[in-house]
């Protein structure tokens, strides 16, 4: 990946020794085994420094655009606070109705516009490939925060480091990906992700319609990693030490009535988890809407909201590092 806007004023050693400066983040495809090792590594140090002092002046006089064509809560306001958190500044654009967007501005003009302004452009767009696209055209690093059905890179990283954190681990794991398999950008990436690891198997359980797409499958089988699809959780979730639960992604559908068919075909309860192990979690990238009951949020096993807790320290380490700051 070509990197962006060089910093003069950056010594040449400090620029060889911050290797993700300038660079876009675009998929999961990019990052080494080794990469993750460092990212994880960043973001745990951005944790301990968060819940030591709260806010550091790393990114000083640095400005975040956070452009969202889409519905975002945890993305978009996770990166504005990484952004604070660092001492930097936010240009938000989450109503790109208010923006020149609406005057039919195209997304490689929008970005070139934001490129004279701000130093990093976060973007959520409903196309697959549009982060792609907006990279080829920005000066600067273009971080995507969700491409349609695609990819949601960040989120897999996240959704990585909370195992990690929370389990102690990321080897020998069976991890269970349920619901929208087929419209989940966050399952794509994720299962992308876990192929860097040893002694992982995947299940993935879905109505048949949402099924794991076929190129994400193919991708997973070369790296040799098992894969099962299933129709039911009961068989597998006693030996699942993830359970990753997604929400049927409503917007992508055509027909509202295949919507409400699938919507509610897995929920996860008390008394659904109690053929799980005791040591085990279960994440949603979140919103959930009726995928998991109220009353399980309790359960000690239920990580999904420390995980978008530890999207702000993922984040802060990206933003840092493609900065040139770590
Ligand atoms: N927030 C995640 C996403 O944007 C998951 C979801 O919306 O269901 O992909
Ligand atoms: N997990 C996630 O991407 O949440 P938002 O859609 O609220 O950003």
């Amino acid at each position: 990946m070509p990197t962006k806007s060089k910093n003069p004023f950056l010594p040449f050693g400090d620029q060889q020794r911050a290797p993700w400066y300038g660079k876009d983040i675009l998929t999961v495809k990019q990052f080494s085994r080794a990469d993750l090792d460092y990212i994880f590594g960043v973001a745990h140090e951005m944790r301990i420094m968060v819940e030591r002092v709260g806010t550091f002046d790393l990114l000083k006089g640095k400005i975040l655009a956070n452009l969202f064509y889409e519905p975002s809560t945890r993305t978009s306001s996770s990166f504005n606070a990484a952004m604070q958190r660092l001492g930097g500044a936010v240009i938000p654009i989450s109503e790109v109705k208010y923006s020149s967007v609406a005057k039919g501005e195209s997304l490689p003009d929008t970005v070139r516009t934001l490129s004279c302004y701000a130093d990093v452009i976060v973007l959520r767009h409903p196309e697959v490939g549009a982060a792609a696209l907006a990279a080829k055209y920005a000066g600067k690093p273009v971080i995507n925060a969700g491409d349609g059905v695609g990819e949601h890179p960040t989120q897999a990283l996240l959704d990585t480091f909370t195992i990690r954190e929370e389990l102690g681990r990321l080897e020998n794991l069976t991890v269970t990906m349920l619901g929208d398999l087929k419209y989940g950008r966050t399952v794509h990436s994720l299962a992308r992700l876990l192929t860097q690891f040893n002694g992982i198997k995947l299940h993935y359980v879905s109505p048949d319609i949402l099924r794991m797409p076929r190129d994400v499958m193919d991708e997973v089988a070369e790296k040799g990693i098992p894969q099962t699809d299933h129709a039911a959780l009961d068989k597998i979730l006693p030996e699942t030490d993830v359970l990753y639960v997604t929400r049927v992604q409503k917007e992508r559908f055509d027909d509202v009535a295949v919507y409400e068919k699938v919507k509610d075909a897995f929920i996860i309860s008390p008394e659904v988890m109690k053929a799980a192990k005791k040591e085990m979690i279960v994440l949603h990238p979140l919103p959930r809407v009726n995928e998991i009951t109220m009353d399980f949020d309790a359960d000690p096993r239920a990580a999904y909201f420390r995980q978008m807790e530890y999207g702000l320290y993922v984040r802060m380490a990206l933003l840092a590092m493609v900065l040139g700051k770590a």
